[in-house]
C-alpha cells in the first residue's frame, strides 16, 4: 500500500488531485494538511472537509497550517477558483471546521513521516510554507520521507502568476527556496510549462463530468467557475488557454500514485530567485553544475496520459 500525505490549498485542482489519490487503489491517505494559497487556509479546511465528504472518507484528518507565507504575505487566485477557492458554489451542509484537529499541520507532517520512516510519499500542490516550517523544525524531517512530489515552479522564464513566476513559488519564494535546497530527499516535479503542455481536451472533460455518481456532479458544479475563466478569451496563462483544461495539482498526485507514469524526467539541480525586481519567485535551473548541490530534483517532461485520463475517471466514479 502506498502511504501519502497531502499537502494543498484546496482549490478546484487540488479538489480533483485529492479525489484521485482517494480513488486510487492500493493509495492510502494518511493525512491532508492545510495551507493559504488559492484562498484563506481557513477556506482551503472547509473545502478539503466538502471534498472528503463527498468522498465518504471523512475519517482521513485534516490539519490547520500557515495561513500567510514566510514573509508573511498572502495572494490568492479569487479569480480563477472562486473566492472561497471552490468556485463560490453554495454548500449549507459543508462540514463544520470543528472536524479539523486540533494538533497542527506542520507538528502532524513531522509526526507522521515519522511514524513511518521511509515510506510516506508527500505531495505539494500548494505554496510550501508548511513544508520550509517542518524542516526549520525537524532537519530530519525530508529524509524520513520516502519522496516528495511537487506542483510547482517554472522551467522557463514564463510562469503564469508575476512576471517570471508559477503561482505556488510566487506565493511564497522563500518557502520554495527552503525545500528546494534542503530537502534531502528524492525531488519530483510538475512545473507549470509541463503541465500547461498536457491540458485535457473539453471533449473528454464533458465525458469525465457526464459519470453518474455524487463526486460527478460535485465537481461538475465547482469546476464550472474555473471552466468559464479557462475558456474566456484574456486567460492564457492560468490552467487553461481556452483550448481545454489543465488539472495542474493532478500531475504530481498521478506521479506519486504511481511512479511509472512519469516516462521522462529531467535530472538537474534547482534554486529560486529571491531578489530579482522581475523574476522574484522564479525557479532557477543549475544546468551548468555551478551552484554544487548535490540534490538533482527530477523534473516531469514526458508522461503517460493514456494512464492520467484513467486515473481521472477513476476519481470521479
Ligand atoms: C497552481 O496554483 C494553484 O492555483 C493551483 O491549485 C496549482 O497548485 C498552478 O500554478
Ligand atoms: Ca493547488
Amino acid at each position: 500500500v502506498k502511504k501519502l500525505l497531502v499537502d494543498v490549498d484546496c482549490g478546484v485542482d487540488d479538489a480533483q488531485a485529492i479525489m484521485m489519490a482517494l480513488a486510487a487503489p492500493d493509495v492510502r491517505v494518511l493525512g491532508i494538511t492545510c495551507v493559504h494559497g488559492n484562498t484563506s487556509v481557513e477556506n482551503v479546511c472547509r473545502n478539503t472537509l466538502r471534498v472528503l465528504k463527498v468522498c465518504h472518507s471523512l475519517e482521513i484528518p485534516v490539519f490547520r497550517g500557515a495561513s500567510r507565507s514566510i514573509l508573511g504575505h498572502s495572494l490568492n487566485l479569487g479569480h480563477f477558483h472562486g473566492k472561497d477557492g471552490l468556485g463560490d458554489v453554495p454548500d449549507p451542509k459543508a462540514p463544520g471546521l470543528e472536524l479539523v484537529q486540533n494538533e497542527g499541520a506542520v507538528e502532524a507532517m513531522i509526526r507522521i513521516a515519522s511514524e513511518h520512516v521511509g515510506e510516506v510519499s508527500l505531495v505539494a500542490t500548494a505554496p510550501l510554507t508548511n513544508l520550509a516550517l517542518a524542516v526549520r523544525l525537524d532537519p530530519t524531517f525530508p529524509q524520513k520521507l520516502k519522496g516528495l512530489y511537487i506542483m510547482g515552479g517554472n522551467t522557463d522564464s514564463r510562469g503564469n502568476s508575476t512576471t517570471c513566476a508559477e503561482f505556488n513559488f510566487a506565493a511564497d519564494p522563500e518557502a520554495a527556496y527552503i525545500v528546494l535546497n534542503d530537502f534531502l530527499c528524492p525531488i519530483y516535479m510538475a512545473c507549470w510549462e509541463f503541465t500547461s503542455l498536457n491540458k485535457l481536451s473539453w471533449e473528454f472533460c464533458d465525458l469525465w463530468l457526464a459519470q453518474d455518481s455524487e463526486k460527478a456532479r460535485f465537481m461538475e458544479k465547482i469546476f464550472a467557475y474555473c471552466r468559464k475563466v479557462s475558456c474566456a478569451e484574456r486567460c492564457h496563462e492560468e490552467m487553461g488557454d481556452g483550448t481545454g483544461f489543465v488539472p495542474c495539482d493532478s500531475y504530481a498526485m498521478a506521479a506519486a500514485i504511481d511512479d511509472s507514469f512519469m516516462v521522462e524526467c529531467m535530472q538537474v539541480a534547482v534554486t529560486v530567485e529571491l531578489t530579482g525586481t522581475y523574476t522574484r519567485g522564479m525557479m532557477v535551473l543549475d544546468h551548468q553544475e555551478l551552484l554544487s548541490k548535490n540534490n538533482k530534483v527530477f523534473i516531469m517532461k514526458k508522461v503517460d496520459m493514456e494512464m492520467f485520463k484513467e486515473l481521472m475517471m477513476n476519481a470521479l466514479k
